[in-house]
């Protein structure tokens, strides 16, 4: 393990104004998602969307790691670039999603799961020689009205997400360690803050006990957010001060970025909570973002599988890039939704 290698790659993702673009979406994901634009998720429509993402100008300037699917990495541009040689080229450390999905968890009825270690070690080794320079690891956390997560629901996760970080950093590669509690459910933003502080305990742990290096990770977590089913919704300063004590508690100062996900938060909405999180002040880690929806959303909806559609779904996402680089540091105004 070179701890220094670990470092300089995290360190590059999480640089100024630089996020990550989770694209890492599974066939079965997708599929919901071109669904949803009534485009066919056939191999070459997913060549094609991931091409446009990935050629779109100027995104290197926000955009510092790509998360991609098996099927995406082992693909080119329509001139025979390797997707992976393509966002090495422009300065982007491309990433492998290596998890197998969320299961249920054997006996343990409404806990679920991820999937994924036997092979790993192997796994690994092939993506390295693909270009990959970090890899991603989700598990879900879902919350009930009564007893789920139970405490070995959550071990059970924090155990696979650090065997998965500690086969990461034997060979280089930077661990993404995502422990998503979902924002499924009605609960409200107090419950998501108990939830995610045990979850974060737990992960910190493991991760420790197996000898990851703090230093050559990066922390995936969700924001500290009521329940999309809540009636009562939190503002985005009680979002921002909920989530940052939350990790100011929980996660080492070692570790150099936080990448939050999106988990279904509109664009906006995760942008200005990213905003609001960053103008509080320094905090000991980098606060960034790693979005799946909440930079694709406006894509998708721009794109609708058509040709034709291309140079406005790039103008969609160097948007988000653009607006989501102020947030990282704390320079974004929803007025500027409008230019
Ligand atoms: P969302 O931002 O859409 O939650 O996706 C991020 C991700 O990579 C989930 O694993």
């Amino acid at each position: 393990m070179s701890i220094a290698e670990l470092k300089a790659v995290a360190n590059a993702i999480v640089a100024k104004s630089k996020g990550v673009l989770a694209a890492d979406e599974s066939s079965p994901t997708i599929k919901k998602r071109f669904d949803s634009i009534k485009a066919e998720s056939t191999e070459e429509n997913r060549r094609r969307y991931r091409e446009l993402l990935f050629t779109t100008d100027e995104i290197e300037r926000y955009i510092g790691g790509v998360i991609l699917y098996d099927e995406t990495l082992r693909q080119s541009t329509r001139d025979g670039v390797p997707f992976a040689r393509l966002l090495s080229s422009r300065g982007i450390a491309p990433g492998i999603k290596v998890d197998k999905g969320a299961k249920a968890l054997a006996l343990y009825p409404g806990d679920k799961v991820a999937e994924g270690l036997d092979g790993l070690r192997e796994r690994l080794a092939e993506y390295k020689q693909l270009g990959a320079k970090f890899a991603k690891w989700r598990a879900v956390i879902e919350i009930d009205e009564k007893n789920i997560p139970t405490a070995f629901g959550i071990r059970a996760n924090a155990h696979a997400l650090a065997r998965y970080a500690a086969l990461c950093q034997e060979v280089d590669i930077v661990p993404i360690v995502e422990p998503e509690v979902l924002m499924d459910g009605a609960h409200g933003i107090e419950r998501c803050e108990a939830v995610t502080a045990q979850v974060l305990e737990a992960v910190f742990a493991e991760l420790d006990a197996h000898c990851v290096v703090f230093d050559g990770m990066l922390l995936k977590p969700n924001m500290v957010i009521a329940g999309k089913k809540c009636p009562q919704q939190a503002g985005v300063a009680q979002v921002a001060e909920a989530t940052m004590r939350c990790l100011t508690r929980y996660v080492p100062a070692a570790v150099p970025g936080i990448v939050f996900l999106s988990g279904g938060q509109s664009a906006e909405d995760a942008t200005d909570h990213l905003n609001a999180m960053n103008a509080m002040g320094a905090h000991p880690w980098q606060v960034s973002f790693s979005y799946g929806r909440a930079l694709q959303a406006p894509v998708l909806a721009a794109w609708k599988g058509q040709e034709s559609n291309v140079a406005a779904a790039q103008k969609a996402l160097l948007k988000r890039c653009r607006l989501n680089g102020l947030a990282r540091d704390g320079k974004y105004t929803r007025a500027m939704e409008a230019g």
